[in-house]
């Protein structure tokens, strides 16, 4: 039976990786910041065939909250299989232009908020020598565009953080996976207008649980992704800085 901690569980994608885990009779730890979204997340699980299923709560820019809240996720579990860490905003680019506070609360909420949070928990997961910790990062951290290059710099910073993770933790035989979607329809992103390029959270959520069980490396969900990004990555600056992206 495997015990599962996510954090941001109220988000589309991590509750869909929830439904995964729960009719594989999962033991789950659910923390995210709407109480009444978890309880109601909580008891479709249970039904859905969790073996059990606790909550807490938190928000992730209170930094001095993060150790005690891993711990107890930690000690309720005894060990944990898979640590999930979802939680995320989308900022308001043209406000962040020009409010620099604005830039610092989506860089902490994106960015920083996630590296305290893997600081405490690579601690446990190396003391336990086993496990994976799972990051929903993005492919906007690939490259900086004026469209989102804060919300870009914060997925960035995460993703970097990573991969010196996974060269100490490899040691111990912990498994780190950072998933980088390309567009999920999601309410983070329901205002934008759909195209093929779109993928369900269910579908993610599929690929984000064979990949941790395969112990693959893969970031790119859906994969086609890492092609698309190839190619932006690819552009030389002079000629991306013509393109509206
Ligand atoms: N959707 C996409 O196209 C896309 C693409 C690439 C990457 N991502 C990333 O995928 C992850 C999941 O997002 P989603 O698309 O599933 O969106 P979502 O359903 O809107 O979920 C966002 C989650 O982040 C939580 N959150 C936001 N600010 C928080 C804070 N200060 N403290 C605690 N929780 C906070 C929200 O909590 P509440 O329920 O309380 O609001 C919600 O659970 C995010 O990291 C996002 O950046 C999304």
């Amino acid at each position: 039976m495997q015990n599962i901690i996510i954090i941001g569980a109220t988000s589309a994608m991590a509750k869909e990786v929830a439904k995964l885990y729960a009719t594989e009779k999962a033991n789950l730890y659910l923390i995210a910041r709407d109480t009444s979204k978890l309880d109601t997340i909580k008891q479709d699980l249970t039904v859905r065939g969790a073996n059990t299923v606790h909550t807490a709560p938190f928000d992730a820019n209170q930094f001095n909250s993060h150790p005690a809240l891993i711990e107890q996720a930690f000690n309720a579990l005894g060990r944990v299989d898979v640590l999930l860490v979802a939680h995320g905003s989308l900022p308001n680019q043209e406000l962040c232009k020009t409010d620099s506070m604005k830039a610092i609360e989506e860089l902490n909420t994106n960015g920083v908020s996630v590296i305290s949070l893997l600081t405490h928990a690579a601690i446990k997961m190396e003391q336990q020598k086993s496990g994976n910790i799972t990051v929903i990062t993005s492919v906007a951290g690939d490259r900086g565009r004026q469209s989102n290059y804060v919300y870009g710099a914060a997925k960035g910073m995460v993703s970097t953080f990573l991969q010196g993770l996974d060269q100490r933790l490899s040691k111990s035989g912990v498994h780190i996976l950072d998933i980088k979607p390309g567009f999920v329809d999601t309410p983070m992103t329901a205002e934008f207008d759909k195209s093929v390029l779109w993928a369900k959270p269910d579908k993610v959520a599929k690929i984000i649980t064979n990949r941790i069980r395969k112990r693959s490396s893969l970031s790119y969900t859906p994969f086609f992704w890492f092609f698309i990004m190839k190619i932006i990555r690819f552009i030389p600056q002079f000629i991306f800085n013509k393109i509206k992206l």
